[in-house]
């Protein structure tokens, strides 16, 4: 397990999951994280370590299927990231989320801009709220 502090573990219970536990654990429900309208929330997402794989999961499926069209690929892209739910108390957590989220939206936002949204591509990531304070 890996911390950012003593003090945090104490006071948050502030853990997180190696990636090959991640990835373990995520295996077990391999259809479902492939599956671009199945719904994961996580309530203690942390940095997001688990709904940033999942994503990535979802879109290299989305990748995989909709090869010939730019259009269906941003379109079943967002359908992917809008079924991706996070809860967190740190603020700071919050804030590592989102960015991680971020960093794996560069591909939808590509393909959205080929085709239908005119927004550069800050714009139009900013817009979708990932996660949400408790
Ligand atoms: C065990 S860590 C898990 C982080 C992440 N899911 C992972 O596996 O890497 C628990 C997370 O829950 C957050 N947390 C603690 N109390 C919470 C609460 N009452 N509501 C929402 N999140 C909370 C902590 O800040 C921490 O980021």
């Amino acid at each position: 397990m890996l911390v950012k502090s003593k003090q945090r573990v104490s006071d948050h219970g502030e853990v997180f999951t190696p990636p090959w536990m991640v990835e373990a654990m995520l295996d077990l429900v391999r259809a479902e994280t492939e599956r671009l309208d199945s719904r994961f929330l996580e309530p203690a997402c942390g940095s997001g370590n688990f709904l940033v794989r999942i994503l990535q999961r979802k879109l290299a499926a989305v990748e995989l299927k909709y090869v010939q069209s730019d259009f269906e690929r941003g379109h079943y892209a967002l359908l992917a990231l809008m079924c991706i739910y996070g809860i967190e108390l740190l603020h700071d957590n919050i804030a590592e989320c989102r960015a991680n989220l971020l960093g794996v939206l560069p591909t939808i936002c590509a393909s959205i801009n080929r085709t239908a949204c005119a927004a550069p591509h800050p714009t139009c990531c900013h817009k979708t709220s990932f996660t949400a304070m408790r």
